[in-house]
């Protein structure tokens, strides 16, 4: 457990839900893990977490749609560990900063600008930010979040899977734009995942029906998506880049 032995990572929306788990298991094989997280109280939870468990970590206070915020993330990171190898591009409205699950006529423009605000420029802002730091070293790894919602198409919140959709071009013209700084950029598309810390029964009912249609018949958990941030963060993966891999137990099937 030691593939990212000396590798230095941001995880954007680390203090909640499924970035948690990226940041726990980042650390656990060896990485210095740098929490960028809206919410300041939970991310510095996770790094003092991560800090107590013989970790390397820090806690940064980031909002990803505001370009100072993220220039200052890459600075303390870069203050702090004294370089940035991996970004992991996480942080979206979704759970923890919720969205109108509504039909396309129902959402208004402020949530549809904020969504696309979040999720898809939030992604180019950080990837703006941290690149420098990359490309003076020749090496990175950036791995962004998208939905495989994107990929199959889903009723309801047009606003969340369309910048969801959007994160899938952004990886493929990133990857063409950097691959000659030997910077890999990936993404991975995770099914309906039981995120949620305290879900009520409307939400266990929605992560228990997307199991019974997926080809391994139960419900996906955080855990479940933690490999692949780690293989392609590692230098297992280091000739792929511009790929998405879909990791929701067989359910969109492409
Ligand atoms: N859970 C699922 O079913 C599922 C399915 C497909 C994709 N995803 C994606 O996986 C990722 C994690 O989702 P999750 O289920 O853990 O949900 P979540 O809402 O718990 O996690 C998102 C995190 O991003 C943070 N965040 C929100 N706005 C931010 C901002 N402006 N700046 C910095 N941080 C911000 C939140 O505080 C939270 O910690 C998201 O990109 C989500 O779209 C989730």
């Amino acid at each position: 457990m030691s593939r990212l032995e000396g590798r230095v990572a941001i995880v954007t929306g680390g203090g909640h839900g499924i970035g948690k788990a990226y940041a726990h298991r980042l650390a656990q094989e060896g990485a210095a893990i740098v929490v960028a997280e809206l919410d300041g109280e939970a991310g510095s939870a996770v790094a003092q977490e991560l800090v107590a468990g013989g970790h390397r970590a820090l806690a940064i206070q980031t909002d990803v749609s505001n370009p100072d915020s993220v220039k200052r993330m890459a600075a303390s990171a870069v203050e702090h560990f004294g370089k940035i190898d991996i970004l992991v591009n996480n942080a979206a409205i979704f759970a923890t900063v919720p969205m109108s699950r509504a039909a396309f006529d129902q959402i208004s423009i402020e949530e549809w600008d904020r969504m696309m605000s979040v999720n898809l420029k939030g992604a180019w802002l950080a990837s703006l930010a941290v690149i420098p730091h990359m490309r003076e070293r020749s090496y990175g790894k950036i791995i962004n979040i998208s939905s495989s919602t994107a990929i199959k198409g889903s009723p309801g919140r047009i606003h969340y899977v369309a910048s969801k959709a959007g994160v899938l071009g952004f990886t493929k013209t990133l990857a063409n734009e950097v691959g000659a700084h030997n910077i890999c950029v990936n993404c991975v598309a995770p099914g309906s995942t039981l995120s949620e810390e305290s879900p009520d029964a409307g939400t266990l009912k929605m992560r228990n029906d997307a199991a019974s249609v997926r080809a391994l018949k139960r419900v996906q958990a955080p855990q479940d998506l933690t490999g692949a941030v780690v293989f392609f963060a590692s230098p297992d993966s280091d000739f792929i880049t511009g790929q998405t891999l879909v990791v929701d137990g067989g359910n969109c099937l492409h």
